[in-house]
């Protein structure tokens, strides 16, 4: 029997640096934002639906969807949040579920689902248990700040827009810290770990 593991936190609090931490570990992971990315122009049906509702102004020259101009719209607007992700989800969804399939196929005891929206979209519920990756709001500003060299208004808005990573914290079973060094970060996933490979969850 495999075990899924739901990992989620807040934007750059740090996803896919403890992503990394379990492929090192040969535990395979899905990750739906890159899931997420290659439907948004590879899939006909989302890319004419994210047209039909955001219009051409979506589009570099070369007609693909430009998702930087698509994420200044939505973090700004509530609801176009909304309908970008009912555009989205439902086939990221599938493809996950699918690939987790696939997966459980090869008897894989342990399968990672990286989803930033795990609790939002309702994917906890295929999910045996759920950990957070936890940053201080200040460390997720500076960090987006370096990394995306946007400005701190921008920065908020896009850690505003999700669920607080407090009220994340408080629902999921196991929290990974990496509000200080990489290495304390890997001694947080290796308790965590250890412990999620003990119990019979
Ligand atoms: N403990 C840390 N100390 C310093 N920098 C860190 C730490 N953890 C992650 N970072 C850096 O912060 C940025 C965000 O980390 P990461 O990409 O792992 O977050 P994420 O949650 O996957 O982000 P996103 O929401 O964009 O998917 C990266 O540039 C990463 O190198
Ligand atoms: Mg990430």
């Amino acid at each position: 029997m495999s075990k899924i593991i739901g990992l989620t936190g807040g934007i750059a609090s740090g996803k896919s640096t403890v992503s990394k931490m379990f492929k090192e570990r040969e535990i395979p992971v899905i990750d739906t934002d890159q899931i997420a990315k290659t439907l948004l122009n590879e899939d006909k049906d989302i890319y004419k639906e994210i047209l039909k509702t955001f219009g051409e102004d979506v589009l570099t020259p070369n007609q693909e969807i430009n998702r930087n101009k698509l994420a200044q719209i939505i973090f700004k607007d509530k609801e176009k949040r909304k309908k970008l992700n009912a555009i989205i989800h439902p086939k990221v969804k599938e493809i996950t579920l699918h690939e987790t399939t696939h997966l459980k196929d090869l008897k894989q005891p342990l399968i990672v689902l990286d989803v930033p929206l795990l609790f939002e979209a309702d994917f906890d519920s295929v999910c045996d248990v759920t950990i957070v990756v936890y940053a201080r709001k200040k460390d997720q500003i500076s960090r987006l700040l370096s990394r995306e060299g946007i400005d701190e208004a921008y920065a908020k808005q896009k850690i505003n827009a999700q669920m607080p990573l407090s009220k994340k914290k408080e629902l999921a079973d196991y929290i990974i810290d990496n509000s200080k060094s990489i290495l304390e970060t890997r001694k947080s996933f290796e308790r965590v770990l250890k412990e999620i490979e003990k119990t019979n969850k």
